[in-house]
């Protein structure tokens, strides 16, 4: 029986480019918990953080994965970085799938979202000091919530995908 893989880690690890590519080669459903969000709210998470504020958002990400948890199986399902960070969801996603933690540096973050203006949470004067403290922060949050760890350090996306499989055997 098919299960859902999910995809957890700091904004820029990979999530989302690996999901994509990871649910094509096992011919799986792809689904990515901000862009439901984006759909469910007819606009961009940037807008919904500042109309809304961060627990607004906090709280379509718990809906969006308590409704994961009623629909078929057979899912790679990216996270947005923050959602392990509450406990409720930390539970959820253990019963929702295989969890796996794509685990980075700091200063590999950083090279990949230093020009990115589309997350609300980095758009401060010192980003690279604010990844550090974040990343540091929910460390022990990723941990607990994954099954698995994935160093995404000098690998390609490819390369992650074909370790994959022989960690989930
Ligand atoms: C966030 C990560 C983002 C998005 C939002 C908040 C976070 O998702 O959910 O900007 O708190 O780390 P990605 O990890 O997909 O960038």
């Amino acid at each position: 029986m098919k299960n859902n893989i999910i995809l957890i880690g700091y904004m820029g690890a990979g999530k989302s480019t690996v999901g994509k590519k990871l649910a094509k080669v096992r011919a799986y459903e792809f689904i990515d918990t901000d862009q439901w969000i984006e759909k469910q709210e007819n606009r961009s998470i940037p807008e919904i953080f500042a109309k809304e504020g961060e627990e607004y958002f906090r709280c379509l990400e718990t809906e969006c994965i308590r409704r994961l948890l009623k629909e078929e199986k057979g899912k790679v399902i990216s996270v947005g970085g923050g959602l392990p960070v509450r406990e409720e969801n930390r539970e959820l996603l253990k019963q929702l799938g295989t969890v796996i933690y794509l685990k980075a540096t700091p200063e590999t973050i950083y090279e990949r979202v230093k020009e990115d203006t589309n997350r609300p949470l980095l758009q401060t004067e010192n980003p690279k000091e604010r990844i550090r403290t974040m990343m540091e922060e929910r460390e022990p949050f990723y941990q607990q919530a994954s099954h698995i760890v994935l160093s995404v350090e000098e690998k390609s996306v490819d390369q992650l995908i074909s370790e994959i499989p022989m960690l989930l055997d």
